[in-house]
């Protein structure tokens, strides 16, 4: 038996659309057991209710793969999962379920795979490795699709660094929140990202949180999945006069998260009072950074 605890994470971070990303202490535990007949596969938590049961679940996937890979067989197995995350609301709840299957899997085989050869592996699973990344090594990460695999670095967020969230009560589903993005940008929109995502990146090694106000603007998704998050703008606005430090839609949304030093639980709350204008109900919610990633909690047998 293998247990393992893997966390949120908020994608998108600012200007960094499908790359830059940050680790959140809230978690998925999972437990994976060897030996049983068929598969059982039992689920706790936060949404767990609208979570498959079959072979469509994403823990059992990533548990399939990686063992198929290391070639074990994947007969007889029970596999439990205890929410700590919300799924469908931009907080990583699909790559946390692939990581902690996959982390399970390996090492229920004997520890076989390195970190990055097990990243690489669950890309197959969800292409997009910005919420991937930051599941696994905790942190601040930019990770980045190439032709031969994924590319991707850590870096530790300063330590007064906590984040600020206001979680809407309703779902938002990636894909829809993909079919409202553009085909094309215009020149001046990739120049105003590039430039606050250097410049969130530089600030987040140089350990500087003065540069977020700038550097986590940005113009790629925002303008537009505004349609799907009703009240965006006002929430944003609602961070910002709290005092945060900087504020972005986390992931494909609804989730909106505000970086903080001192007074994250103020701005969580004035967040949900702009959403609330809006008609829209959404829970306050105030996070450390997740520094470890995904870990093991006890292997027995
Ligand atoms: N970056 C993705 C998107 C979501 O915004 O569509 C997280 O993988």
């Amino acid at each position: 038996m293998v247990r393992v605890l893997v966390p949120a994470s908020t994608a998108n971070l600012g200007p960094g659309f499908d790359c830059v990303s940050l680790s959140l202490a809230l978690h998925n535990e999972v437990t994976l057991e060897a030996g049983g007949e068929g598969l059982e596969i039992i689920v706790r938590g936060a949404g767990a209710a609208s979570i498959p049961r079959d072979e469509r679940n994403l823990v059992y996937r990533a548990v399939h793969l990686v063992l198929t890979h290391l070639g074990f067989s994947a007969d007889g197995l029970t596999i439990n999962v205890s929410c700590g995350i919300p799924p469908a609301r931009g907080l990583g709840s699909s790559a946390a379920a692939i990581i902690g299957g996959m982390l399970a899997a390996d090492q229920l085989c004997g520890q076989k795979l390195t970190r990055r050869q097990l990243l690489e592996l669950a890309v197959q699973i969800e292409p997009h490795p910005d919420n991937l990344a930051p599941a696994l090594l905790g942190g601040f990460t930019v990770a980045v699709r190439t032709s031969a695999g994924v590319e991707c670095i850590r870096l530790e967020p300063p330590l007064d660094l906590r984040v600020a969230a206001a979680v809407p009560r309703y779902e938002l589903r990636t894909d829809d929140a993909r079919a409202v993005l553009p085909v094309t940008v215009t020149h001046a929109d990739a120049v105003y990202n590039v430039g606050r995502a250097a410049l969130l990146v530089a600030g987040m090694a140089a350990g500087d949180s003065s540069l977020l106000k700038t550097a986590m603007k940005d113009r790629l998704h925002h303008p537009y999945r505004a349609q799907l998050v009703p009240g965006l703008m006002d929430v944003f606005q609602a961070a910002t006069n709290a005092g945060a430090l900087g504020v972005s839609l986390s992931g494909a949304g609804p989730t909106i998260v505000a970086l903080c030093r001192g007074s994250a639980d103020t701005v969580a709350e004035s967040m949900c009072r702009a959403f609330e204008r809006n008609s829209i109900d959404a829970d306050p919610l105030v996070l450390e950074v997740d520094r470890s990633g995904a870990i093991l909690l006890e292997e027995t047998g």
